[in-house]
Order: structure tokens, then sequence, then C-alpha cells
């Protein structure tokens, strides 16, 4: 199986930026705990970070054929991208959106996810293993 794996704005900056929020672990480590578990499933990946929403719908749209699931970060640009929400209809692929973080027990504007209603499922508030839970459910297909 083929899963592409994008990060959103400011997740470069994991493992500095409000590690009592997001953790220590640097988006390096994160991917290669990814690239592991991965291997471990047989699972292709490729991993993409921007923090320009129109870099990450270039991505997508040039990926669509190549990919069969979907991860995906969208930091911020969860809560008001629908830019980023039409790109992911349109590319039609089973798609995780994770968080590290759990938005709805944050500010109040967090708490929307304009992406929700195109994806297959959210998992949130458990940090790198968010991520991992995604990978299992795609490539476990359940
Ligand atoms: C985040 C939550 C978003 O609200 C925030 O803007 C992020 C990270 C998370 O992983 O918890 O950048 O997506």
């Amino acid at each position: 199986m083929k899963i592409l794996v994008l990060h959103g704005p400011n997740l470069n900056l994991l493992g500095e930026r409000k590690p009592e929020i997001y953790g220590t672990t640097k988006l390096a480590q994160l991917n290669s705990q990814l690239r592991k578990r991965a291997r471990e499933l047989d699972v292709e990946l490729r991993i993409f970070q921007s923090n320009h929403d129109g870099a990450l719908i270039d991505k997508l749209h040039a990926q669509r054929r190549w990919m069969q699931g979907l991860i995906i970060n969208p930091g911020a640009l969860t809560h008001y991208s629908y830019a980023l929400r039409d790109a992911i209809e349109a590319v039609q692929v089973r798609t995780y959106e994770v968080h590290l973080s759990n938005i709805h027990a944050r500010e109040p504007w967090r708490r929307n996810s304009v992406l929700a209603e195109v994806v297959e499922g959210q998992i949130m508030g458990k940090g790198v293993d968010s991520y991992l839970e995604a990978l299992e459910r795609l490539a476990r297909r359940f």
C-alpha cells in the first residue's frame, strides 16, 4: 500500500513549538517512527511538509494517482482552508486527519474542522500515536 503523509504549517518546528501541547519529538523523529512502522506494515510512504496551503494542494494533486491513502495534519489550515478541503475531496482517496493535540479541548476557534466532512476519520490528542494509529487503520483497512 502507498500512503502520502502531509504535515501543514508550523509542524517543521515540532519539538520546540509549545512542547507542553505538542510534545518534544522533532518532526524528523516523528517521520522516522512513521517510516519504521510503515516498513513493518509493508507500506510505502512519501512524506512532505509545507507552511503553504498551495504547496500542500500541489503535492496532493501530483501524488493523486500514486497514493492509496492520505494522512494529513493540516495544522491551522484545519480550521479555515476550504481550498484544502476541496482538494482532499477532489482526489478521492481514503484520508485520515490527524492532530497531535485534542482540538476539541482547546480554544473555541480550533474546535471546528472544515475537513471533517471529507475525511474517513479524525484521530487526535494522542501525540505521535495519532499518526501511527492512522497508518495502522489505513494499512489494515478497518
Ligand atoms: C494541530 C492543531 C492545530 O489547531 C494547530 O494549528 C496546529 C497543530 C495539532 O496537531 O494538534 O498547528 O493540527
